[in-house]
């Protein structure tokens, strides 16, 4: 399906790469903002970021509460994390770009980030002790060329990505999560 061709997954250069920031907000950058949203329900996640789906641009979208009838979609054009303070926290994460696998991170607990919206308003938002403060590091890490494997240490990190190779030779697509015991 359609979704599942739109998602770059690893190992893609695309996936590495600095994204440079957005200099207008025009029709393509709302276009693909839709776009993202659209991916990200059809795969039940909660953000995506466009280098997952091969655009080499500073553009986040994220929605930690959606039910079936509502929404609650942010869109983050050249987001900052102006704060990342609080005690570390570990929690078990997915990325659509490693379908199959899910890696245990350790990330600062509290947020602040600074983003534009597609209004071209600079908006603040923060987050603590939540999805939303793990989604934002994640998301806008993505951003930075900076996957959930690179906080790994070495040997953990060579662990999990044979992990990944068994569960993509396995048939694991964009959106398959590893079941946590
Ligand atoms: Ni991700």
């Amino acid at each position: 399906m359609a979704v599942v061709e739109d998602i770059v997954t690893a190992p893609d250069k695309r996936l590495k790469t600095a994204c440079a920031p957005i200099e207008e907000i025009d029709d393509h950058i709302r276009e693909l903002a839709a776009h993202m949203l659209d991916d990200m329900y059809a795969t039940e996640g909660c953000g995506l970021a466009a280098p997952q789906v091969g655009e080499l641009i500073q553009l986040v979208v994220i929605d930690v509460d959606y039910t079936k009838s509502k929404r609650n979609p942010y869109v983050l054009i050249n987001p900052r994390i102006v704060v990342a303070d609080g005690e570390e926290r570990e929690t078990g994460e997915g990325c659509l770009s490693f379908p199959g696998i899910t890696v245990r991170v350790s990330r600062p607990s509290h947020v602040v980030v600074e983003a534009r919206n597609l209004d071209g308003d600079l908006m603040r938002y923060e987050a603590s002790d939540n999805l939303m403060a793990v989604c934002l590091q994640h998301e806008i890490d993505h951003l930075h060329g900076v996957t959930m494997v690179d906080h790994l240490k070495p040997l953990q990190r060579v662990r999990k990505m044979h992990e990944y190779e068994e569960a993509v030779a396995a048939g694991a697509r964009p959106g398959d999560v590893e079941v946590e015991e």
